[in-house]
Parts: structure tokens; C-alpha cells; sequence
């Protein structure tokens, strides 16, 4: 069995950078190739950045033999299609978030997933630091007694003109874009899926939701609210709250190799220090785990697909001014 893997680039995207450095000097993982639309791009590209070999198309990386996992950071609505045209090439994928921009999407990526054995799994590197690790270890050792509230933001100024986040037809939005990560982050310190939500949304004028607000209820009297935008300056945080005490986490999202959050019980707050390593690391670990040790991937597809049906019970609230009910599924 092999012990190592070699990836390749779905595109030049600028979230790569992200990747590039984990990739090449990781144990395990090694940056073969990247594929452009434009073989001229993907040369200037490889070149750049010493990756080894340039696909001058997406089919072209997809037909390459020595490929064993595919990196999917095209735009939102080309992960589902890409994602599936490499598992049937026989590759694996860590795509971008959003998986997909629907549970149908979804449920086509799990089946190709299944029928050709091959591993997808959403690159929500934030799952996988330290800091995410140690907040959940909190929260299930009681310490904050019974959940009851969580809270989180992600915003940030939008000011590229052109950007893909700003095409309705492309799965652009706040809340594809950033917002999915509170909706993800709740959902995932719940450990349930919500019953019911609401959101608002202020259309920019490319008709994408620039701002959105939106409150999610869980089971057992657990509420979350957030919030996502592309019109406020750089702004996140989560914040989770029980019958005995709180948490407040600074930087959830992109947290860094020095990190401190803070516990709140009986009115005195304690800061915790967590150390952790490059925050990209842990997708491409968690990737080569899965692979190479038949691991089950730490955000799996029933995990990816529930926070679609979220995103999408969401915007549909919000379309039609009305909560929307969420039917208990068994994944
Ligand atoms: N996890 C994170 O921290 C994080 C951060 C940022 C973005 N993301 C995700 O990563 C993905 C890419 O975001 P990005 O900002 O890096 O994108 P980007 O810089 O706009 O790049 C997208 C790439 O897709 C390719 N592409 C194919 N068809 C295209 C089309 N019709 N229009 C434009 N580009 C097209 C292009 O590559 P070629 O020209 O080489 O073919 C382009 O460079 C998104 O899904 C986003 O949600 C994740």
C-alpha cells in the first residue's frame, strides 16, 4: 500500500496559497500538479511556485495517472461537478466550502463517492486546529452546563470588483461564502442539527445576499444566532453559552499558532492558551489519514450535507419572510 500522496491543484484560485506550503512540507502529501483553464496559466503557475507539472485543462490534471487526490477550489458552483468528474477519474477530493449548493449536489457527490471508493471531504480547515478541538472538549466535559446559546460572526469588506462571491448564478453570498462557517461551528458544538430557523438578508446589487443574519433552534432549548457580511469591516467570533458558565473564542475561524480563549463561570474568567500549528495542516492530514488509514474524514459528507440544508433552509426563510421547519432526517 502506498504511504504517500500526490495531489494536484483544480485551478489557480487564490485560496492555494493556503495549501501550497502544508502540501510541500508535509510527510506524507506531495504537490505533483495544478491545472489551469489556460496551459500558459498553469506554467507561469507551476513555475512560480515549483509545482512539478501544469495541466493546461481541469481534464487534463483529471487523466493524470499519478494523481491520488485533487485539491477542488473552483467557484461555488463548480465544486459539485468537478468534485464528481474527479472521484469518477478515480481521485480523491478535498473540495472548498461549500461542498455544494444544494442537498441534491450533495447526495450526487456522496453516491459517485460510494460507487468509485474514493474519499470527499470539505476543506473546513478551522475543524481541525487545536483551538476547535479543545473548545469541544469543553463544552462536552459540562463545564458550561446545559448549552442554551451560541453566537458567531464572519464578516469582512468585499471590495474586488468581478469576484465570484458577487455572482447570485455562482453560489455567491455572505452566507455561502463566510456565514456557512458559525452556521458549521454551531452546528458542530451542538452536536444536533437545528429544527427550525430564520434569516434575513439585505441584497447587494448584484442581487447576492450582502448581509445576513439568521437564528437557528435546536432541540432541547439550544438557540444559535449569527450573522455573515461582505459590507463590514473584518469581524468574527463565537461565543457559547450554558446553564453555568461561557466561552468566548476570538478567532474561530482562522485561528493561529498561538491562540487564548476565555471560560467564564461564577463571574471569573479564565484565559486558556492553546498552541497550534499551521492552521491549513490539518485538512491535508486529516485527508492523508483517511486515505492511507482508512480513517473516517473528521468533517464527513452527512456532516457537509446538513450544513447545506441549513444554508438553503435559510436563504429560503429569508426569500419567503417565514421560519422554515427542518423534517428530523437519519443520516
Ligand atoms: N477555506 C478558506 O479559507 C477559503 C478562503 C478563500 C476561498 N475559499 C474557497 O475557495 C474557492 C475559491 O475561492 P478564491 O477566492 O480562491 O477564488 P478565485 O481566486 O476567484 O479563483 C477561482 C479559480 O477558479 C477557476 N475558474 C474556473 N472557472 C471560472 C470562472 N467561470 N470564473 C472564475 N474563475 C474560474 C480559475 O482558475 P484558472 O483560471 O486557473 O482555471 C480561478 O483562478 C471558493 O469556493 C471559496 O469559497 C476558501
Amino acid at each position: 500500500m502506498a504511504n504517500s500522496l500526490n495531489w494536484g491543484l483544480l485551478s489557480t484560485a487564490r485560496i492555494n496559497r493556503a495549501l501550497i506550503a502544508p502540501l510541500q512540507v508535509s510527510r506524507r502529501n506531495h504537490l505533483l500538479a495544478v491545472a489551469s483553464r489556460s496551459q500558459e496559466t498553469a506554467d507561469a503557475y507551476a513555475k512560480e511556485k515549483k509545482i512539478p507539472r501544469s495541466h493546461g485543462s481541469y481534464e487534463s490534471l483529471l487523466a493524470d495517472p499519478d494523481i491520488d487526490v485533487v485539491y477542488n477550489s473552483l467557484p461555488n458552483h463548480l465544486h459539485a461537478e468537478w468534485t464528481i468528474k474527479a472521484v469518477q477519474a478515480g481521485k480523491h477530493v478535498l473540495c472548498e466550502k461549500p461542498l455544494a449548493l444544494s442537498v441534491e449536489e450533495v447526495d450526487a457527490i456522496k453516491h459517485a463517492a460510494h460507487q468509485h471508493g474514493r474519499i470527499v471531504a470539505e476543506a473546513f480547515m478551522y475543524r481541525h486546529h487545536p483551538q476547535t478541538l479543545k473548545a469541544l472538549d469543553i463544552v462536552r466535559s459540562g463545564s458550561l452546563g446545559a448549552l442554551k446559546m451560541i453566537r458567531g460572526s464572519f464578516s469582512f469588506m468585499l471590495t474586488r470588483e468581478g469576484d465570484v462571491r458577487l455572482n447570485p448564478d455562482w453560489g455567491g453570498g455572505s452566507i455561502w461564502d463566510v456565514g456557512c462557517y458559525p452556521i458549521s461551528y454551531a452546528r458542530t458544538v451542538a452536536g444536533a442539527e437545528p429544527v427550525e430557523v430564520f434569516g434575513w438578508q439585505v441584497e447587494g446589487p448584484t442581487g447576492i445576499d450582502e448581509t445576513f443574519v439568521g437564528q437557528m433552534r435546536f432541540g432541547g432549548d439550544i438557540h444559535a444566532q449569527f450573522d455573515s457580511s461582505f459590507v463590514i469591516p473584518f469581524h468574527a467570533f463565537m461565543e457559547i453559552v450554558g446553564s453555568d458558565g461561557a466561552l468566548n473564542v476570538p478567532h474561530p475561524f482562522k485561528p493561529g499558532a498561538d491562540e487564548t480563549i476565555y471560560l467564564t463561570r461564577n463571574d471569573k474568567t479564565e484565559a486558556i492558551r492553546v498552541r497550534g500549528g499551521e492552521l491549513y495542516i490539518g485538512e491535508v492530514e486529516d485527508m492523508a489519514d483517511a486515505i492511507l488509514l482508512g480513517r473516517e474524514p473528521r468533517v464527513s459528507l452527512d456532516d457537509s450535507r446538513a450544513n447545506v440544508r441549513v444554508i438553503c433552509a435559510l436563504l429560503e426563510s429569508s426569500r419567503a419572510a417565514m421560519p422554515v421547519r427542518l423534517e428530523r432526517e437519519n443520516f
